[in-house]
């Protein structure tokens, strides 16, 4: 029998293109091949690209000036060796790619893959292919759950999509340009989903979306089920005792989806809700469509549904016109909020995008520092956050093995890693743990009871 060929997949930004790359691997499974983790034995080297900032497109060609290495050696040696762009760069910049990169055989949008073996069996013809139409057909109807029959659950958390695309046109993003415009799966499908997931043992679901809370399905009953709905009714699957969900728009903050998380003990604690920007006139310019007031009333009503919910947030600096008073208005929202954790980006000018066309925009100098700022400002709200851990009892769902011999890791429901010395049996349950001390990324816990740990996940389960 023949060796079965070898796939490596590296994926960039967000978890939709994580989640992008197991469906990629699903598909070319049926075909045949199986992953490798390093790309010099492969026989397809798919780069799963990011176009949101200009820092993460260029990351592509230095890759791929690596992957060019690579082929030329295999072909030395009589191996044929396919290059395939996906993603937003494949999307965003198409037939270019192979312009700037002739090493890539196949250039493939993230709306396509679902012909992706098709696509691959032409490219090994060895004329170079570019398939970045917006298909005619439903997107999601040839959207494979995250995994099939064949390639069982890869541990004990999993993301499904739920919802794809943007209608928002925030004027420096190009998500609405790649993703193409925003798309609600059904809820029969996610049921599926999901149920599947949880009889492969996983326990904890984080329903995705670039805009996940404008979530609409159609439901079973022909109407469209809200994001909130659609919590309620995952909470009933056996086996799932936890769920998430990101990235949510200030926008659709709907009430419904603050009473959940008062209502639905399964519902964790974490909600990353980005901002950007404390100043109004900077938001404005951003077409985001929500003003500072209104981002802090939505913070006040999910503390009052649940007063101990972590709040994370995006922020750019720089943003084109943004002043110095602008950005003490960020510093100001900021201090008011109290984040549990936040990611700051520099703007980044992105063709095509309305911003692009703005003039004053920012020098680097001036991003540096505030960005500097920004982070430290961010940091000393982290720190504390993770420090008012200390000596509370957690629940603690068990993933994986520890950084250490003996440790057992899992996440807090506030999303915190958490390390703890305890018997790997503990991996896939809720248990909790006393935190004992407070690192820079992660806490650390001890068991407090086995009886406690041996009770069922079910029971385990809830406000902490
Ligand atoms: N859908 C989400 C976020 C999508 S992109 C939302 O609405 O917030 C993730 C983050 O990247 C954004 O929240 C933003 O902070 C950042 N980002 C997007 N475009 C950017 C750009 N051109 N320059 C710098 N940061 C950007
Ligand atoms: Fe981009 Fe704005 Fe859509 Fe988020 S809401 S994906 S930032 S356009
Ligand atoms: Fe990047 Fe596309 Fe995600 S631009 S952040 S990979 S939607």
């Amino acid at each position: 029998m023949s060796e079965p060929r070898k796939l490596f997949i590296k994926s960039y930004g967000c978890q939709m293109n994580v989640y992008d790359s197991h469906r990629m691997a699903d598909t070319m499974a049926r075909e045949g091949y199986v992953e490798t983790p390093t790309p010099e034995d492969a026989d397809l080297i798919i780069l799963n690209t990011c176009h949101i900032r200009e820092r993460a497109a260029e990351k592509v060609y230095s890759e791929l000036g690596r992957v060019r290495e690579l082929k030329s050696a295999a072909k030395q040696q009589d191996r044929q060796v396919l290059v395939a762009v996906a993603g937003c760069v494949a999307q965003a910049e198409g037939a270019e790619i192979i312009r700037r990169a002739p090493v890539v055989d196949l250039v493939i949008g993230p709306q396509n893959i679902h012909r992706l073996p098709n696509l691959v069996s032409r490219a090994l013809g060895g004329k170079p292919i570019v398939d970045t139409e917006f298909p005619v057909e439903d997107k999601f109807d040839y959207l494979p759950a995250p995994t099939t029959s064949k390639t069982k659950a890869r541990g004990v958390t999993a993301f499904v999509t739920v919802q794809e695309g943007c209608d928002k046109f925030c004027t420096f993003c190009v998500v609405p340009y790649t993703r193409g415009i925003e798309v609600s799966r059904p809820v029969k499908k996610i049921l599926a989903d999901v149920e599947r997931l949880a009889e492969d043992g996983v326990a904890e679901v984080t329903l995705i979306g670039q805009n996940v809370n404008a979530y609409h399905g159609v439901g079973p009953d022909g109407q469209a089920w809200t994001l909130a709905r659609l919590f309620e009714r995952l909470s009933e699957i056996p086996g799932i005792v936890r769920l998430r969900y990101m990235t949510s728009h200030p926008r659709d903050m709907s009430e419904d989806l603050i009473k959940a998380h008062r209502e639905l003990p399964k519902l964790m604690p974490f909600v990353h809700l980005p901002v950007q920007s404390g100043s109004d006139r900077v938001l404005r310019l951003m077409n985001r469509r929500h003003r500072c007031d209104e981002y802090l009333k939505i913070v006040f009503h999910l503390r009052e549904a649940r007063s101990d919910i972590a709040i994370s947030s995006d922020f750019i600096v720089g943003f084109p016109g943004e002043t110095d008073r602008d950005f003490e208005k960020t510093l100001d929202l900021i201090q008011n909020v109290q984040f549990a954790s936040a990611y700051s980006f520099k703007y980044s000018s992105r063709p095509g995008t309305g911003a692009a066309k703005l003039d004053k925009q920012i020098s680097e100098a001036v991003k540096n520092e505030r960005l500097l700022h920004l982070q430290e400002l961010i940091e000393k709200q982290r720190h504390a956050f993770n420090e008012s851990m200390r000596d509370k009892i957690l629940d603690v769902l068990f993933e994986k093995s520890g950084r250490l011999p003996g440790q057992v890791a899992g996440r807090a429901p506030y999303l915190q890693p958490v390390q703890v010395m305890a018997s790997s049996h503990l991996i896939g349950q809720v248990a909790p743990v006393r935190i004992i001390d407070v690192g820079s990324n992660s806490l650390f816990g001890e068991a407090v009871t086995m009886t406690h740990a041996a009770k069922p996940i079910a029971m385990a389960v809830g406000v902490a």
